[in-house]
């Protein structure tokens, strides 16, 4: 799988641009376009009118659906737009808005039941890694998905410092905590076989064809470098 995660980024325009150039592709079929929430349904109407089969997702999700809460956007209403998927935990918003364990195992509770497929990020800090606590800090973020099953989730490992640095970890470190993660999803009663371990943080058109073979890692989520529809494609061949 390749998500591409657009962040705060793109534009009308650019959304239709960009699925313009990817339409090319033989591997639409594995791709999951992440774009901010205001831009889904007018993806979505350009994917049904050129029948395309990439996947929409969104980039984050409330932990309820239609309640009174202003701002709030439902699972409902991402349903309505098309949209299958949910990138739920990414690191900037556990930063930014401290999302903890309570309210994303909410979150990630609500997608499975009405039928959103879950993108669940996890990723230790550069402080977390340089004390050694890596490991410890991924089976606690993991333990978000205790009790849920692994058939329409993926789990995708984002080291905070590896994002939007141009740095990424040594592929023997990416593969060892990709089969970590798998380890303690299991211990968790997560089947082995449902198991999708995603890699992401700096990934671009250089490296992705290397992590992407990792036999451990099943996709890639990809932030700066997907704004770029040819980089894109390049990345996902
Ligand atoms: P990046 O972002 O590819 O720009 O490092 C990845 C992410 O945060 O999802």
């Amino acid at each position: 799988m390749f998500v591409a995660n657009w962040k705060m980024n793109g534009s009308s325009i650019a959304v239709k641009e960009w699925l313009n150039i990817i339409s090319s592709s033989d591997n639409l079929n594995k791709c999951i376009f992440c774009p901010p929430l205001l831009y889904l349904k007018e993806a979505n109407e350009f994917i049904s009118e050129k029948k395309l089969t990439l996947s929409l997702g969104a980039q984050d999700i409330d932990p309820e659906n239609n309640i009174s809460l202003t701002g709030g956007i439902s699972p409902s209403m991402l349903k309505d737009v098309g949209c299958k998927y949910s990138i739920i935990g990414h690191s900037e918003r556990r930063n930014f808005y401290k999302e903890d364990s309570t309210l994303l195992i909410n979150k990630v509770s609500i997608c499975l039941k009405e039928g959103i497929k879950v993108i669940f990020c996890i990723g230790e800090s550069l402080e977390e890694r340089n004390s050694g606590q890596t490991k410890e800090i991924l089976s606690q973020q993991l333990r978000a998905l205790d009790g849920f099953s692994s058939e329409n989730l993926m789990v995708a490992y984002e080291p905070v410092w590896a994002i939007g640095s141009g740095r990424i970890p040594l592929l023997e470190d990416i593969s060892e905590t990709s089969d970590y993660l798998i380890n303690e999803l299991i211990a968790l009663g997560h089947k082995q076989e449902e198991i999708t371990i995603l890699y992401g943080g700096s990934v671009d058109a250089s490296n992705a064809k290397e992590i992407y073979q990792l036999k451990a890692v099943s996709g890639l989520l990809i932030g700066g470098a997907s704004l770029d529809g040819e980089q894109f494609l390049k990345i996902i061949g």
